[in-house]
């Protein structure tokens, strides 16, 4: 007997051009331990000051995705109280225009994490300086810093640490900066076949020369030198987004590269980008957000493996209904939602233990 509810397959009701938030909604609602934090209620010890108008949305969002894998029957879900407090929130949601998911994605993770954050009262320590030790101390410094201020069950599973090295072509000295990243928005390369996710973080990750205006101050010179600045992943998050960036901003219009990008939907292997190449960074896909259309219009579906059955569903707003894993690349591909390979080990182990 299969039974579409209280595994999660559910659909949520289009309310007039809000295919973009059911998308990201299904994404969220798959992603296995952001479900059990609102299933179990967990929110509710982190929310802040227990002051409830300030934990409005988080409550929404629990609300919402307890009811998709709590509903007992398997008709559609309408978010209308989630969507009011987002567009609370977040006035630019405030109507039925179609909008862009990994916006959307970013305005309600940050919300979400705003509400939850463990840290009440940030620090207002001064900028330390930490430029007399290694690399790797300083980024595990500057990412307790992050975390002195920044600390919720978001940034436990989507937030990772980029670093940025700045070296000067006159005198080889080497800066490095390191920052939270809540997603990656890869770029995707100029070609007339495919590309693969691999070329498109190559592409992201390329040595950058910056010259002419662009030129950084050297801290060594004490003057501006031509640089070359590279990116490594210093921290790897438990769920890695990347963002396919098809909509490119030319003068007043927007378009769309509907370019086929080839993506593993098992071990993606993103070793060749760590600052320290001997950590693991092996990732397994759950889930995607599938665009269809052009960048005036389009319509939003998703495609989840659902953590309970492990296969692959379709969420076209109200509609669910199974897919075959081999139709899951596609180059309708948006937004890509990867787990760590490690954090899903660990709980097999949990659930055979
Ligand atoms: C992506 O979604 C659109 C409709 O939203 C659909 O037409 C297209 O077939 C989907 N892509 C795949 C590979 O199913
Ligand atoms: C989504 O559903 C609409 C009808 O509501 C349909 O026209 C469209 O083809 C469906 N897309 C996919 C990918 O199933
Ligand atoms: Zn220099």
């Amino acid at each position: 007997l299969f039974l579409p509810f209280l595994i999660g397959l559910v659909g949520l009701r289009n309310l007039g051009n809000t295919c973009f938030m059911n998308s990201i909604l299904q994404c969220l609602s798959n992603t296995h331990d952001l479900r059990d934090y609102c299933l179990r209620n967990t929110h509710r010890t982190d929310l802040n000051n227990n002051c409830r108008a300030k934990a409005a949305l988080m409550e929404e969002f629990a609300k919402l995705t307890q009811s998709l894998w709590t509903s007992s029957s398997s008709e559609a879900i309408s978010p209308s109280d989630f969507k009011m407090q987002i567009q609370k929130y977040a006035p630019r949601f405030v109507g039925y225009n179609q909008q862009d998911a990994q916006e959307f994605l970013r305005f309600l993770l940050d919300g979400l994490h705003n509400e939850v954050n463990r840290v009440t009262v940030k620090p207002r320590s001064p900028m330390e300086d930490f430029d007399h030790v290694s690399d790797d101390e300083k980024g595990k410094r500057m990412w307790n810093k992050y975390l002195e201020s920044e600390d919720s069950k978001v940034v436990d599973l989507f937030v990772g640490q980029l670093k940025s090295s700045l070296t000067c072509n006159e005198c080889g000295f080497c800066s490095t900066v390191f920052d939270p990243f809540w997603d990656l928005s890869l770029p995707i390369a100029k070609t007339s076949g495919e590309v693969s996710l691999m070329d498109c973080l190559r592409l992201f990750t390329k040595e950058d020369v910056l010259d002419g205006n662009e030129r950084p101050t050297c801290h060594r010179c004490k003057t501006r030198r031509k640089c070359t600045k590279k990116f490594t992943i210093q921290k790897f998050p438990k769920i890695l987004v990347l963002h396919l960036k098809r909509f490119s901003e030319c003068r007043v219009r927007t378009s769309k590269l509907s370019t086929f990008v080839n993506f593993p939907l098992k071990e993606l292997d993103l070793r060749e980008f760590a600052s320290d190449n001997s950590v693991n960074a092996v990732y397994n896909l759950y889930a995607v957000s599938n665009h269809t259309g052009s960048s005036l219009g389009g319509h939003y579906t998703a495609y989840c493996r659902n953590p309970c059955v492990g296969e692959w569903y379709t969420y076209n707003d109200s509609r669910v209904s199974p897919m075959s894993s081999s139709q899951v690349r596609s180059s309708d591909a948006y937004v890509l939602f990867y787990e760590s390979a490690a954090s899903s080990r660990m709980k097999v182990i949990k659930i055979l233990s």
